[in-house]
């Protein structure tokens, strides 16, 4: 693999030994995966970052490391809001150990924004290289933004940070970036909610497996296309994947799609997986809320009464800027929490049902939380909130 000086000063272990190990580590993944060179990245994010997925292994390695990011880097959710966790019941122990995670990579100067929406904190934008590691997140910028990353695991994305360069493979790669394979939605659209992507997300990702899927008859908006990625990334291996006349790459290249594989999919087979199941909480913001979900949740809340625990899930940096909003969610009962999630929160495994709006947290909630999920639209979930 081709090795500037600065790399070849690293390596010989001149800026230490915690930068030297990271680019022996992305240097030997680059030799796996057939890199000729590395690529600088304009930013990071960094999974492995809840004490429930880590545990003491994961926190005992990272207290071991000695150096500074050198570009932009956010962490994944972790398993509590770092400030109201008292007030989500997450218990004393379980906080201490994940307080001493967040110190460490607050040490590694990764910024403490713990979501799995970084694209509305900081510009990303068409073209940019980044070593992102959440499943969502990596399908939205290759997909929705038509940036380029590959999904880091969490020392992977970690070194990325660090050194500021990732190895050049997979989706860096133009020509890895093709679809294929078809799924022919056949189906009235036109009402869909996020939820109904959610849903397909949730079917086609089991029939695509890790292919590039390309996907007609449907013409998704920016938070719909996030719920269908997620979801396609959490029943597939899906990281990228096009959509007809929308994501951006497939408006700019105009793939030929004739030769391939289609699959039909059809509305019914969407819809039966709106099952009615008894619950008893709810979840929204899988992945986290944009300020218009929050809006749209605001609006449906109004002059209503929550009397089944809500949660709404967002970043930070998208409270902090919808502050008029959350307070309105908050006042009719339900609780808006930064930095975590329904599927990493040890908090939701207090539940046996949970309903959902994401076809991502469909397929999670139930192995990560031992709960049964149920998907329905936001209002949907709300009706059940408030009944
Ligand atoms: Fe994000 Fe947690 Fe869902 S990380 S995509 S809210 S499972």
């Amino acid at each position: 693999m081709q090795l500037d000086r600065d790399d070849e000063r690293i390596l010989a272990g001149e800026q230490g030994e915690t930068k030297q190990k990271m680019l022996e580590l992305l240097v030997a993944l680059g030799k796996v995966f057939g890199a000729e060179r590395l690529v600088p990245i304009r930013s990071a994010q960094v999974s492995g970052a809840s004490y429930k997925t880590i545990g003491e292994y994961g926190l005992r390695w990272l207290n071991t490391l000695d150096a500074k990011a050198v570009v932009p880097a956010v962490l994944n959710p972790i398993g509590m809001p770092r400030d109201r966790w008292e007030e989500m019941g997450v218990s004393k122990d379980f906080a201490a150990k994940q307080q001493a995670v967040i110190a460490a990579y607050a040490r590694l100067g990764i910024a403490l924004e713990c979501t799995c929406t970084p694209y509305y904190l900081r510009e990303t934008s068409y073209g940019d290289h980044l070593a992102w590691s959440e499943s969502s997140a990596v399908s939205y910028a290759n997909s929705v933004i038509g940036a380029r990353t590959n999904r880091e695991g969490g020392p992977g994305a970690l070194a990325a940070a660090l050194i500021g360069k990732t190895p050049c493979y997979g989706f860096h790669l133009a020509g890895n970036r093709k679809p294929q394979v078809v799924i022919a939605v056949n189906a009235d659209t036109s009402g869909w909610s996020i939820a109904d992507y959610g849903a397909l997300g949730y079917h086609a990702g089991k029939l695509v497996g890790n292919r590039i899927p390309y996907l007609t008859g449907i013409r998704p908006e920016r938070d719909q296309l996030k719920a269908l990625g997620a979801a396609m990334a959490a029943t597939g291996a899906v990281a990228l994947y096009h959509v007809e006349g929308v994501t951006p790459e497939a408006q700019k290249n105009r793939y030929d799609v004739a030769g391939l594989e289609a699959i039909p999919v059809e509305g019914a087979e969407i819809r039966r997986l709106f099952k009615e199941v008894a619950v008893e909480a709810v979840a929204l913001g899988c992945p986290h809320c944009s300020p218009e979900e929050l809006r749209t949740i605001a609006r449906l809340l109004d002059g209503r009464v929550v009397r089944k625990p809500l949660y709404v899930f967002a970043a930070q940096g998208v409270i902090d800027a919808s502050q008029d909003t959350v307070n309105d969610i908050e006042k009719c009962g339900a609780r808006v929490f930064a930095d975590t999630c329904m599927v990493v929160s040890p908090v939701m495994e207090q539940y046996t049902g949970i309903m959902v709006n994401s076809g991502k947290a469909l397929a999670y909630v139930p192995d990560m939380c031992g709960a049964v999920a149920r998907i329905g639209t936001t209002e949907e979930c709300l009706d059940v909130a408030t009944e």
